[in-house]
């Protein structure tokens, strides 16, 4: 009776032609389906695309210690005025294995003799900030000094300061200075004052206005679209570079830790990575490291997910394998990262972790075991590493990979494979066209209730291919990909994590798009794909509960998906549709099993009318999230969800 009286008013309200048969869709609010994992929707961190040097790590200055291939990759040598001098590069061998290099420069003038630093695409320079000038220096010559300057992109000082080094040992000197303009390209000149020589080593400039203010730090603006997703869980360092393009550049924590000065360089594997994309200057300084990873984690309120190397290089590249017999020290690596993380201050590693400034441990929870890896090798390998975790720290769940793709026989055999170890997560990676998420929505509706829980690692909808320069970050892709994170949702029983992947891009420097957030010197940008990720973060709720057209899930059928939860913290009902047709969609829910909501609903609605629209440095806000408010009758929701839409209600209860 109720529905057929449903069915008539519908019929009122819709003019033919103009919209779609009104649908009446069923949310059961009181029958909890399933749990919803704090760890839900997180962050996938890796230093690609200029993410963190020349990104979210805020150093200035490119190629600080002259360890680069090319050791004075970024540096120009400066002669003002006719002044002469010379730039020797020495290298100190074993009196410094991790950061062997530096320069010996003489200058035969009084001043003018020097250097100057290009650094990442230019320097982002903010008028009235204060910036952090550092040098390690060694005077072979008593008298000479440094005059440093900050140089706008026309040439002309928009900032300086000096330094006076005054011993005949390797020291660190320091001095700042306040920039009197804003630009996107400036550069930093270090001048010799004085004729005679100096050594020196790690040219460093920092802005004072880091985020949390930490010297040495990281972009405030980068990490506070990180802080403003709330992210359920961090899973850093990547990706690929986990791996290396062999084992002797893969990831080592150990070596990303304490004084950065200390910390050995690397090549970035995708430096080299595509021929279309080269990126000849990006190295990992490793000033982004595993303390300030477990850092950011802490500060954003995101649950630490380290992935280690497993003994396997990069199995797109030269697929370099570690003998089983030599694992040992790849495994300890690992255990030794799990006391890192948690240990008390008295264990070794604890101890150093309190030393570098935090005695709290981090409460690490889980760790992933490899990044992207296959084949046998992979499970002989992954064993190992779980028999050993397991036995001292039986409670740290493993995250084991599932390949590059989502299905297929590499797919096909870990996922068996893995079910029969009886695995703790696996990690699937889709990076496909957006038709493959409209289409896959349902993908977990028939995944195993008591198997392994699903992470879904690394996922983006690609507009045109797999590693094309051409993808976009458009509407139309992050639509799809809303659409498919209902079906995550709804799954919440079985997904407890996913991830966007990668996080970040500079617009000049990089090498893999689509991308969630991308930045230049001064200024950053949220996606679509962004704000649907936020949007689902900050909109989870705490339990699923069915939302039902026809007693069935709403996966596609005429291009509509829907997902409803509700928070038991907040009392509230959480509604989330997307409309991917093009045609609006008129639509009630009928809700039962709740006692009444509150007149007025919260509503988001993140849309555009073009599936093409894109957000940029200079429209930042063409696809962004609009709040209002719309009215309930009781418990009863009606809506007009308009073409290429997503969109959220938020019902309080009575
Ligand atoms: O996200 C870019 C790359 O895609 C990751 O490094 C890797 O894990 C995947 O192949």
């Amino acid at each position: 009776m109720k529905k057929y009286f449903l069915m008539l008013f519908a019929a009122a309200w819709c003019l033919p032609g103009m919209c779609q048969m009104e649908k009446v869709y069923t949310v059961q609010a009181d029958k909890i389906k399933a749990h919803i994992e704090p760890t839900m929707y997180g962050i996938f961190f890796e230093d690609i695309n200029m993410g963190a040097d020349g990104g979210v790590y805020a150093e200035l200055v490119k190629n600080r210690s002259f360890e680069f291939k090319m050791p004075l990759m970024g540096w120009k040598e400066l002669k003002q005025d006719g002044a002469e001098g010379s730039i020797l590069v020495l290298n100190g061998g074993k009196a410094n294995e991790d950061n062997p290099r530096f320069i010996h420069v003489t200058s035969k003038s009084a001043g003018g003799y020097g250097l100057s630093n290009e650094g990442f695409h230019g320097m982002g320079i903010k008028k009235g900030d204060q910036y952090n000038f550092s040098v390690l220096a060694k005077l072979a010559t008593p008298g000479v000094s440094l005059q440093i300057e900050l140089i706008n992109s026309k040439g002309e000082v928009m900032g300086s300061t000096s330094v006076i080094p005054a011993s005949k040992e390797w020291k660190k000197y320091e001095a700042n200075f306040k920039a009197s303009a804003t630009d996107p390209k400036a550069s930093l000149k270090v001048l010799l004052k004085g004729k005679g020589a100096i050594d020196l080593d790690m040219i460093s400039l920092f802005p004072q206005d880091t985020w949390k203010q930490r010297p040495g730090g990281l972009r405030a603006d980068l990490v506070q679209k990180l802080a403003d997703m709330k992210p359920g869980f961090l899973r850093f360092p990547g990706g690929c570079i986990v791996e290396g393009r062999e084992l002797d550049t893969r990831y080592q924590w150990k070596r990303t830790i304490g004084d950065v000065a200390n910390r050995r360089m690397i090549i970035n594997r995708w430096n080299t990575e595509f021929a279309h994309r080269p990126t000849p200057d990006y190295y990992q300084t490793f000033g982004l490291g595993f303390l300030e990873y477990f850092e950011i984690a802490e500060d954003i309120g995101a649950a630490p997910l380290p992935i280690i190397n497993c003994g396997m290089a990069c199995q797109f590249n030269t697929c370099e394998l570690v003998p089983i017999d030599q694992l040992g020290p790849y495994v300890q690596d690992a255990l030794d990262l799990i006391e890192f993380a948690n240990g008390s201050v008295d264990t070794k590693w604890g101890k150093k972790r309190a030393a570098l400034g935090h005695p709290k441990p981090f409460n690490l929870k889980m760790m992933g075991v490899g990044n992207e890896q296959w084949g046998e090798q992979y499970i002989e390998r992954f064993k190992i590493f779980e028999k050993a975790i397991h036995t001292k720290y039986p409670d740290v769940k493993l995250v084991s990979s599932l390949g590059p793709n989502p299905d297929g026989e590499v797919f096909d055999y870990l996922n068996t494979t893995f079910r029969k170890l009886k695995a703790n997560i696996l990690d699937e990676h889709y990076y496909r066209a957006p038709e493959w998420f409209l289409q896959n929505a349902n993908r977990y509706d028939n995944y195993d209730r008591n198997g392994p829980k699903i992470f879904a690692g690394e996922y983006a909808a690609q507009s045109v291919a797999i590693g094309s320069p051409e993808n976009k970050n458009n509407w139309e892709c992050a639509l799809a990909e809303a659409a498919f994170m209902t079906g995550l949702e709804r799954n919440a029983d079985v997904v407890h994590m996913a991830s966007y992947a990668p996080l970040f891009a500079h617009v000049e420097g990089w090498q893999w798009t689509p991308d969630l957030i991308w930045f230049d010197n001064l200024n950053s940008y949220g996606t679509p794909n962004y704000y649907v990720q936020q949007l689902f973060s900050l909109n989870k709720g705490t339990d699923v509960v069915p939302l039902l057209l026809d007693n069935k899930a709403v996966e596609g059928k005429d291009g509509c998906y829907a997902t409803a939860s509700i928070d038991k913290t907040t009392h509230e009902l959480i509604i989330k549709f997307v409309n991917s047709t093009a045609t609006t969609q008129n639509i009630s829910f009928n809700i039962e099993g709740a006692a009444g909501y509150q007149k007025l609903a919260k509503v988001t609605t993140l849309r555009s009318d073009k599936k093409d629209a894109e957000n940029s440095l200079t429209n930042p806000k063409a696809v962004i999230p609009v709040q209002s408010e719309m009215e309930v009758n009781g418990k009863l929701v009606k809506t007009a969800v308009e073409p290429y839409t997503f969109k959220i209600i938020r019902l309080k209860n009575l």
